[in-house]
């Protein structure tokens, strides 16, 4: 098998409360593997049980064939082999954007400072940034912070690059060439990438596969090609959120009158 990430039958909650039951999935190295669905259907929540940040307790996850609940007390793999980038970018206001992707080979690595200022450089020219170093997170437009947040998740050549919402917040144009950057990343490092989003044009852009979060039956209803799913998936959930809407069938007379009963159910 050459999964690098297997999860199975994962249940997520938080407390009593339940968000996902039983979901099971191989992310296969070098694939750019999404996770899709409507707002609240547990996608950043599926993050945090990747990321370690909430424990699997039902269910089991596996890194290179190595049980998760091994590395979180292992050395440092979640801070050295993974590299995430969250939704605003998450860099340190007070720093610039040298003093932030320098920070992990600070922490993780006991480089010179001539090397690791090297290395800075190398990774924000990596993301279209050189000569923006000496810059401040308040300085730069959305698009380039979430390119400075990529530098230093890239800062200690991780295996492994999870994306929040990448492309939440920016205009057309910066969220293309972030999708660009993903795909480079992929095809010129084979680093394995995991995404969450609901952006339709990111979805069918960069994804090798998604796999569709299904918020009213808790489950994962659909795992494919993005464009596959659109054309041949019967679930009607995934199909109408992958269409925007337009390739879903007329609603019944039951879901007519919960729609006037309660609109926002369908918003
Ligand atoms: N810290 C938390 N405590 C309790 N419930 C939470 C917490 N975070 C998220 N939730 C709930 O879990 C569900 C999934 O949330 P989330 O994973 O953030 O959804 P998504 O990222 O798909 O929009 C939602 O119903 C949300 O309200
Ligand atoms: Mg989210």
């Amino acid at each position: 098998m050459d999964s690098k990430i297997s999860v199975k039958n994962l249940d997520m909650a938080y407390g009593g409360y339940v968000v996902m039951e039983g979901i099971s999935f191989d992310v296969q190295r070098g694939e750019v593997f999404l996770i899709i669905g409507r707002s609240g259907c547990g996608k950043s929540t599926l993050l945090k049980y990747l990321l370690g940040l909430k424990h699997a307790g039902n269910g089991k996850i596996f890194y290179d064939g190595v049980d998760a609940n091994e590395l979180i007390n292992g050395d440092d793999f979640y801070g050295r082999k993974i590299g995430v980038l969250y939704q605003g970018g998450a860099l340190w206001s007070s720093m610039t954007l040298a003093e932030n992707v320098a920070l992990p080979l600070e922490t993780y690595t006991d480089l010179s400072s001539r090397e690791i200022k090297e290395l800075v450089d190398l990774k924000l020219a990596l993301v279209g940034l050189k000569n923006f170093e000496d810059f401040y997170p308040a300085q730069i437009s959305g698009g380039m912070k979430k390119r400075a947040g990529l530098a230093r998740a890239m800062a200690l050549d991780p295996e492994i690059l999870f994306f929040d919402e990448p492309s939440a917040g920016l205009d057309p144009v910066s969220a293309r060439r972030l999708d660009d950057l993903i795909l480079e990343l992929k095809d010129g490092l084979g680093i394995t990438i995991i995404a969450v989003t609901h952006e339709l044009a990111s979805i069918f852009a960069i994804g090798t596969r998604a796999m569709y979060l299904d918020v009213e039956t808790k489950t994962a209803t659909a795992i494919g090609a993005p464009k596959e799913l659109l054309a041949s998936s019967r679930d009607k959930n995934v199909v109408a959120f992958l269409s925007r809407g337009t390739k879903t069938p007329a609603l019944t007379s039951e879901e007519r009158r919960m729609l006037l009963n309660n609109p926002t159910e369908f918003d």
